[in-house]
């Protein structure tokens, strides 16, 4: 597989996190669980070990840190799972961040946002990922890596 001008052999996955998910495990936990980020992380990289998967993972409050994040992965990532928190509803830089990166993207969350305030069923990200899964708690981020890895997998097909 080519990424960059480097040839490398191990699928390598970016999973992003947006503002407040440091707050996990503590923060309206009848929305997003008592699992903090640090145990959903070492899941999901857990995941990708059995998988023979490269997982990073990297959380930021600030856009600017998001979008440098999503511009670096395109050296080195296959593909990317992107929960933007808030963002997801506002902001077009983080649009046009994943529209530019060319690598597919797909948007999680870990509460159903379509059962919540009507300003969270907008997304300004989704129409430019690959796909979008919402509702599962942790496990979103579970079936959005999932889904990357199968798409990555069957490139082509
Ligand atoms: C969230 C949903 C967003 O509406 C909210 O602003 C978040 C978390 C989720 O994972 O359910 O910060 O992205």
């Amino acid at each position: 597989m080519e990424k960059g001008d480097r040839m490398v052999d191990k699928v390598a996955i970016l999973i992003l996190h947006g503002p407040n998910l440091n707050l996990l495990g503590t923060r309206e936990t009848e929305f997003y669980g008592t699992l903090t980020l640090a145990e959903i992380d070492n899941r999901l990289v857990q995941v990708g070990e059995t998988k023979g998967v490269e997982i990073r993972t990297f959380q930021a409050n600030g856009e600017g840190e998001l979008i440098d994040a999503l511009h670096e992965a395109r050296d080195w990532a296959d593909g990317v799972v992107f929960n933007p928190g808030a963002y997801t509803h506002t902001s077009i830089a983080l649009r046009d961040a994943v529209a530019a990166i060319g690598i597919p993207v797909v948007e999680v969350h870990l509460s159903n946002v379509y059962a919540r305030e009507r300003f969270r069923h907008r997304s300004l990200i989704a129409p430019v990922c690959v796909g979008k899964i919402t509702g599962f708690g942790w496990r979103s981020y579970l079936y959005g890596l999932d889904a990357v890895m199968d798409l990555i997998s069957k490139d082509g097909e």
